[in-house]
């Protein structure tokens, strides 16, 4: 039976981005899924760029948040990833020693940070080490599907690469550690609502949070940028995109299909389109955000009491097996 993990760092208010490339593939299985499904604020991660306290206040808030964007606990094990920090780390370092930092400095988000911290020698271990101890998290469950937005795929590659290096090490022909896949939400990147890239915390003029005051919602989409009549670009692709992810009923689904085709014959529909956007994005904040209200935070500190000991038990597992096969015990 299979197992899935997904994690989402507590470094500031989630954005539809992280909602739809994250939780939502986690919503549609929970019901359906007969295996074993993870959800946790990674919060050990966040202390790479975070402080500590800033951390510690906001990890609840980021699990209510996951829990009213549909996260049932009732069918999911939630917790922290500090709950079960023993062990991650534990295995992270037994994990360091089969991968370079050459290797480690080839990945994508590692590059682009160096490169805007101007150059390697400044970057802190903790954000080289970032790809190893998230390998850690998705092995201490030993989860095989992994559901996670496109920027996060390079750091499963490292993930896939430790598991097999590891088994090949130490495994004598036996998988000892779960060699995990992404989930296929094929290539998911919401981009900026204006063109700067991805949709991301770090660009918030971009940006929807889960907590944005819905009347916000129709002047952010109106100066969002769209294309030319009969012209499309990634940006407004990923607008589209964004819109199907948060219909509800087919309805829905064919006006953005008909505006779709309407937009490439050369129409001038982004009016329309800004619209519908903007009453689907709303629909979604406004339930979202009536969840949010119903959580209280004392409600989510006993969910993640509960949630740790499954994790833990799950993990002492997973780190005995390791250290039998490595033959340190
Ligand atoms: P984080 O906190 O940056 O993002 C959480 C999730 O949201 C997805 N996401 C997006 N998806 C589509 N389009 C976007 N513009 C977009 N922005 C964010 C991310 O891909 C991610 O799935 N390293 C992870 C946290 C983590 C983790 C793990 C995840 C730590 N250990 C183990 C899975 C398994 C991170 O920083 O996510």
């Amino acid at each position: 039976m299979g197992r899935v993990i997904t994690g989402v760092r507590p470094t500031g208010d989630l954005s539809i981005a992280n909602y739809v490339g994250a939780m939502k593939p986690i919503v549609e299985l929970q019901d359906t899924y007969e295996g074993s499904v993870n959800v946790f604020v990674a919060d050990v991660h966040g202390l790479t760029d975070q402080e500590p306290e800033l951390i510690s206040r906001m990890r609840i808030d980021t699990m209510r948040s996951l829990l009213a964007s549909g996260i049932d606990p009732e069918r999911i094990n939630v917790y922290l990833q500090s709950q079960i920090e023993s062990q991650t780390d534990v295995v992270a370092s037994y994990l360091d020693r089969h991968i370079s930092t050459a290797e480690l400095l080839r990945v994508p988000t590692l590059k682009d940070k160096a490169k805007k911290d101007q150059g390697v020698e400044t970057l802190n271990v903790s954000l080289l080490r970032y790809p190893v101890l998230m390998a850690a998290d998705i092995f201490m469950q030993d989860a095989d599907e992994v559901p996670v937005g496109q920027d996060q795929y390079p750091h499963i590659e490292v993930a896939r690469v430790l598991a097999r290096r590891f088994n090949r090490e130490y495994g004598d022909g036996s998988e000892i550690i779960v060699v995990p896949n992404v989930m296929a939400v094929e290539g998911l990147r919401i981009a900026a609502l204006d063109g700067g890239g991805k949709m991301s915390k770090s660009n918030p003029k971009g940006a929807i949070f889960l907590k944005d005051p819905i009347d916000s919602i129709g002047s952010k989409i109106g100066k969002a940028k769209t294309a030319a009549a009969g012209e499309m670009n990634e940006t407004l692709e990923s607008h589209f995109t964004l819109s199907r992810e948060l219909s509800k009923t087919q309805d829905q689904r064919d006006a953005l299909d008909r505006l779709y085709d309407a937009h490439l014959d050369g129409h001038n529909v982004m009016g329309s389109f800004k619209s519908l956007m903007t009453e689907l994005v709303s629909g979604f904040l406004a339930e979202f955000q009536a969840n949010y209200d119903q959580i209280s935070d004392e409600q989510v500190v006993d969910l993640l009491e509960v949630g740790g000991v499954k994790a833990n038990e799950q993990a002492d597992l997973v780190l005995g097996r390791v250290r039998k096969a490595m033959k340190f015990v």
